[in-house]
């Protein structure tokens, strides 16, 4: 069995609350959808505006090799509409169920049947294909439905659809009703929505039970809670099921983001398949698992979909796994070195931050750089800031095993820190701060923060960098760092001579 994608992302997908798409978006996504090779595309409603009706046509003149298709409810204006686009087919929707019969419309079954087989009839005589829908099908009358499926079908209907408009289904109702539908012997379509975090399922259940073509959109955008996700549908099909479609799975990943790029809609981390963690792993059992053998934990290759693996570094990462991690990344630390950045690295997953690759390097780097000599060493840092207090900083220092105290005011906190290292280190060097770069390493308001600074000591430029949570404390560090390197030499020089 072979299922063909009817893809309405430009649809029922652009029907999610908030999005909007240009003419050139929908070209855009249309000719990725083309590409990834669904069958049919749903390029819009051609009746609902000028704009409208521009995308589809773009999309038309494309010349696409899938079959480019207009939404159009049971009536002659929105099919000439579709026809003035020049599109391949009609997604033609009637509402069956009474709810809608009679409360939407305030018609009658009857007056309904008509109006679908009549414009059936007209958009066939166009010479359009006709895929007959019916809306909210799963809460219609099933004599009825059957009734008004087999006179559209016997007046040119090339294919049938019904559609779970409010997902109302569950997989054994879905294999019931779809089953039944089955027995016209035309091409039926499965359209689930995800009221219910079902869509999936459902969809599944009846392409099991005889529906021949699902209704899916990128990411499952759509109304409300929205459609099937075509890639979820798309891989249990394949994986699950060894069921093809014309789909190129490998494209998967880089669609999703797209579509999620241009429609504006993000992807929660944890969905199937595309979201960011579908291939990451943290627990130390997992991710030292998946090393060994991808399958433990990965049902399917992250490749498949074009997705990448990712090993996420939180409280419950393994040593082994940042060893390696810092191994592949060229880096050489010994014992001492490694358990610091193991403790770091845990301390971090224990605040709830989880540390990626990036990060990892980020500490190695620093801790590599902090295991130069230290002269000046922390003991404490206070600062004080708001909105109507003067920054201040007070620490303490222990400069080989003198402490220090000092405090400073500036114009911001870390200034006042700074200014504070600087009155503290004063009667062991003139130390010049020339450039100072704060980087947020990774996105979110947890970000570790990389600072740099280059510091001028008797002409000489000394750089130095620190990685931390705290943009005050990585501030701090990186100073205390770059003295370190200027006053190691120095200082050592100066105890051997008795000075201090
Ligand atoms: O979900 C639905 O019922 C629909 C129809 C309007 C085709 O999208
Ligand atoms: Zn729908």
């Amino acid at each position: 069995m072979d299922v063909k994608i009817f893809d309405t992302t430009l649809r029922d997908g652009e029907q999610t609350p908030g999005v909007s798409l240009t003419p050139n978006e929908k070209l855009r996504i249309a000719t990725i959808l083309s590409d990834l090779g669904v069958n049919v595309i749903e390029a819009g409603s051609a009746i609902t505006s000028e704009g409208e009706r521009e995308g589809i046509k773009k999309v038309v003149a494309e010349d696409l090799p899938a079959e480019i298709c207009s939404f159009a409810r049971a009536v002659k204006v929105d099919v000439d509409a579709a026809l003035e686009c020049g599109v391949d087919s009609v997604h033609l929707v009637v509402p069956t169920s009474d709810l809608h019969i009679e409360h939407k419309l305030r018609k009658t079954r009857e007056e309904v049947k008509d109006l679908a087989i009549n414009t059936t009839e007209y958009a066939v005589d166009q010479g359009l294909l006709v895929e007959l829908s019916a809306e909210d099908a799963t809460r219609s009358d099933l004599d009825y439905l059957t009734q008004l499926f087999r006179e559209g079908i016997e007046v040119g209907a090339d294919r049938i659809c019904a559609c779970d408009t409010v997902g109302m289904l569950t997989p054994d109702k879905s294999q019931d009703f779809y089953s039944k539908l089955s027995k016209l012997k035309k091409p039926l379509s499965v359209h689930c929505h995800n009221d219910f975090g079902l869509a999936v399922a459902n969809t599944l259940s009846a392409l099991q039970a005889g529906a021949t073509q699902a209704h899916v959109t990128v990411n499952g955008i759509g109304e409300r809670a929205g459609n099937a996700s075509l890639e979820e549908t798309v891989v249990s099909l394949y994986s699950l099921y060894d069921v093809k479609t014309d789909i190129n799975i490998e494209m998967l990943y880089d669609v999703s983001r797209t579509v999620s790029r241009i429609t504006g809609i993000p992807l929660q981390p944890n969905k199937a398949i595309v979201g960011e963690n579908a291939f990451a792993h943290e627990s130390g059992i997992h991710a030292d698992g998946v090393m060994k053998k991808a399958e433990t934990y990965e049902p399917i290759t992250p490749e498949l979909v074009g997705h990448k693996r990712r090993f996420v570094m939180g409280k419950h990462v393994g040593s082994h796994i940042i060893k390696k991690r810092i191994q592949e990344m060229g880096l050489e630390v010994d014992d001492e070195q490694f358990k610091q950045i193991f403790t770091r690295i845990k301390s971090l997953g224990d605040k709830g931050k989880c540390v990626t690759d990036v990060d990892v390097q980020a500490i190695t780097e620093d801790v590599l750089g902090v295991m130069a000599e230290k002269v000046v060493e922390l003991e404490e840092l206070t600062v004080v800031s708001g909105s109507k207090v003067t920054p201040t900083a007070s620490l303490r220092l222990n400069i080989e095993d003198k402490e220090v105290l000092e405090a400073g005011i500036g114009i911001g906190p870390v200034d006042a820190a700074i200014v504070a290292v600087k009155k503290s280190i004063k009667d062991f060097a003139d130390i010049e701060l020339e450039e100072y770069h704060v980087d947020a390493i990774t996105g979110g308001a947890d970000a570790l923060i990389d600072v740099v600074v280059k510091l001028k000591h008797n002409g000489d430029i000394v750089t130095a960098r620190s990685t931390q949570p705290d943009i005050i404390m990585a501030s701090v560090e990186a100073y205390l760092s770059g003295i370190n390197k200027i006053l190691s030499t120095k200082y050592v020089k100066k105890v051997r001579e008795g000075d201090l």
